[in-house]
């Protein structure tokens, strides 16, 4: 597949995770429906997941495989956040650092107009730089976060970040000093990773975001960070069966025979799992609430979650074990709520689909989406005491408060957002692909890093 005369051609590179992977693939398909010529880097099990998902559809995407180095505990299936056990995280992230080379060479071969790269690999955008190729940033994160984490850095205080409801707790700072770290992985030696990142960066960044949840905090980034910030709007894969394959029929016959709007889905994401001391807690507070659930519970590596389903109620829920089709879920009619760790891609795909959120956040970005949740009114979070526990009350206290108490507020104030989401999705392709037209055609002997 080579480009054709005439066309612009983009390399892209995300960060190892399937909530990176899918975003850029998203913005991938839909610079090639202009007329863009689209290159997409990853490892050979990222590029499997992206393969079926595009389903042999007629997407002229073009995939190029990274070729990570062998390190002994790292075997090729772990070359993915998906499913990779924790402590294996930070030999992940070394093997991505160390293929730094082998993608200098892949951008030498493939001479593309422009790279768009992650937060994560500084290192790429200065090799695309060197070789004369503007670089972008785009961010699969959400502005609020990022410019929580910027405020943090420049101006060294959680507490002054301008917004009266967007604050950390003390047990979650605690956590954030305790990991030494700004959001996530460890193992990251360079002084460009998440702030600099922004600088490297040509005129613009691209972030997966939009005005109507976060105008605000968008604008706010950009001061902080200098550069014209471009929203992507929502990135949400469309496809006739979202991932539904034959596993899930009888979890779906079963949703389809709830109620409208009964039923929670309960999910933490690609890379979270919960203890099963929490686990037990959740399943407290749903048996409490009495409300109709499917759990996804996973564990690293597709072992046993463990998650109890109380004996009496097994007609009021479905344990997932493996990968649930979240999508489908949530658009289900009978779904009246998500509870979530809160991660990016869930609490965007909670207001596409107008689900109220019960928000669980863990660690990284996901405190601060979780109050920009509760700040738009979309959602409620479990409480937590001092030391960061919940207990089964407090998760029966959220429950009831979005499918009883507040239902009609948190689910006409979720539909409204979505109104506007969607107006947004519509227009901002057109806008991504005028600046990284104007970017290309200023040429690149004028490109300047800063
Ligand atoms: C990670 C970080 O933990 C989070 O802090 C950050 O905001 C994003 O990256 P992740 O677990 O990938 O989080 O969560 P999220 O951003 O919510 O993305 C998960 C994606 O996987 C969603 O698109 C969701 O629809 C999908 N998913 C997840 C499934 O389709 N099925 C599943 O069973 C689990």
């Amino acid at each position: 597949m080579n480009a054709k005369q005439g066309e612009l051609r983009v390399l892209m590179f995300p960060w190892l995770a399937h909530g990176h992977v899918f975003p850029f693939l998203e913005l991938a398909k839909g610079l090639t429906k202009k007329h863009f010529h689209v290159y997409l880097c990853s490892t050979s099990i990222n590029l499997d997941s992206v393969k079926n998902s595009l389903n042999n559809n007629d997407i002229p995407i073009e995939l190029v495989e990274l070729p990570l180095p062998s390190l002994p505990d790292l075997p090729p299936h772990y070359h993915t956040t998906k499913n990779i056990p924790p402590h294996l995280m930070p030999t992940l992230m070394k093997a991505f650092q160390m293929s730094a080379l082998a993608f200098s060479d892949i951008i030498a071969d493939l001479k593309p107009d422009l790279l768009i790269y992650d937060g994560f690999q500084p290192w790429a955008a200065r090799a695309a730089a060197a070789q004369g190729i503007p670089p972008i940033f785009f961010s699969t994160s959400g502005s609020t976060s990022l410019a929580f984490f910027h405020h943090h850095h420049t101006h060294k205080s959680w507490d002054t970040f301008p917004s009266d409801t967007i604050r950390l707790k003390e047990h979650e700072k605690r956590a954030m000093i305790a990991a030494g770290e700004s959001i996530k992985v460890k193992n990251v030696d360079d002084g460009d990773f998440i702030f600099g990142i922004f600088k490297l960066s040509c005129e613009i960044v691209l972030i997966k975001s939009y005005r109507a949840l976060e105008g605000k905090y968008m604008d706010y980034l950009s001061s902080l960070c200098e550069r014209k910030l471009i929203p992507t709007g929502p990135l949400i894969a469309h496809g006739d069966d979202e991932g539904v394959d034959d596993r899930d029929l009888e979890m779906m016959r079963w949703l389809g025979e709830r109620e409208e709007g009964s039923t929670l889905y309960i999910s933490f994401g690609s890379e979270n799992y919960v203890s099963k001391e929490q686990m037990e807690e959740i399943a407290k507070g749903l048996e409490v609430s009495g409300v109709n659930f499917i759990w996804v519970a996973r564990s690293p590596a597709g072992g046993d979650g463990g998650a109890s389903v109380p004996e009496g109620r097994r007609e009021k829920g479905v344990v997932v074990r493996g990968w649930a089709p979240q999508a489908a879920i949530l658009r289900h009619r009978s779904v009246g709520g998500f509870m979530t760790h809160c991660g990016w891609s869930s609490v965007t795909e909670s207001v596409y689909y107008g689900v109220p959120v019960v928000a669980v956040p863990f660690k990284a970005d996901q405190p601060v989406n979780a109050r920009l949740a509760v700040e738009a009114g979309i959602g409620v979070e479990v409480e937590r005491g001092e030391d960061g526990g919940f207990d089964g009350d407090g998760v029966a206290r959220a429950i009831n408060e979005v499918f009883v108490e507040g239902r009609e507020g948190f689910r006409r104030r979720v539909g409204e957002l979505r109104e506007k989401m969607k107006v947004e999705e519509e227009e901002a392709m057109d806008e991504v692909v005028k600046e990284l037209s104007r970017i290309i055609n200023k040429g690149r002997q004028q490109y300047t890093k800063d």
